[in-house]
């Protein structure tokens, strides 16, 4: 309850100052250019993705996750390479801290299972942001390279854990109904734009605590996102056509 009322001030803060912000929540937001220059037009209805719910959300972006990683593991050394390093690093940050904030405590409501696949869930982010905290900022070496791939199979991994039977999104499938699963996928998307865009590994994971630490390091985070290269909206566009075309 906490973290939605939270949730509440900070969605009417960034929609007085950054009106298209919210409205460009409803798709998601595929690189940090969109955060730096909120569009102020408004979203075709047809793209509202207001029938999108939370499960569905997670998949979208366990999907960005492995085309990022793909398109990385296609470039050599260098500038370019970095470019989609810092993408990965920011697509895995966002996803995983709103998961936290949303996913979870939603998934504990469910049940006994849904608790236990939560504590998992968050044992395996943990690991995952100790890896990140300790790659960001590096340069790209075939030393890094291990490293991304190490990090990326345990994450592949927790993954097809909350996809697959039994798994996280199943399990809130069956146990939460749609309008919630369609109310907490808007919040999904939108505490995207508030969290951290870097791992985190010793803020609280469980709101309110992550709510209010997630905020303090997102600020932090912004200001270091400006001095990094990412891929521009139309690379992450096209890399993700690329992406649905090849499955
Ligand atoms: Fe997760
Ligand atoms: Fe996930």
């Amino acid at each position: 309850m906490a973290s939605k009322l939270l949730l509440r001030c900070a969605t009417s803060l960034v929609v007085r100052s950054y009106p298209g912000v919210i409205r460009a929540a409803s798709t998601g937001s595929a690189s940090p250019k969109s955060h730096d220059k909120p569009s102020t037009k408004a979203t075709p209805v047809n793209m509202s993705g207001n029938n999108i719910d939370v499960t569905e959300r997670v998949i979208i972006d366990h999907n960005d996750i492995k085309q990022a990683y793909e398109k990385l593991k296609t470039m050599s050394d260098g500038k370019d390479a970095e470019k989609w390093f810092n993408q990965l690093l920011w697509t895995i940050a966002r996803h995983s801290a709103a998961e936290e904030l949303v996913v979870y405590p939603l998934l504990e409501k469910t049940g006994k299972t849904g608790q236990q696949l939560a504590d998992k869930s968050r044992e395996d982010h943990q690991k995952t942001k100790e890896a990140l905290a300790a790659m960001d900022g590096q340069p790209m070496t075939p030393e890094l390279r291990r490293k991304i791939d190490t990090m990326m199979a345990d994450l592949l991994e927790h993954i097809a854990m909350e996809e697959g039977p039994g798994g996280d999104l199943e399990v809130l499938r069956k146990g939460v109904n749609k309008d919630d699963l369609l109310s907490e996928g808007k919040s999904f998307e939108k505490w995207k734009l508030l969290v951290p865009t870097h791992a985190h590994p010793n803020a609280p994971d469980k709101p309110p605590f992550a709510t209010v630490a997630g905020f303090m390091a997102a600020k932090v985070d912004k200001l270091r996102d400006l001095f990094r290269s990412f891929p521009d909206q139309s690379e992450v566009k096209s890399n993700k056509e690329q992406g649905k075309q090849q499955k």
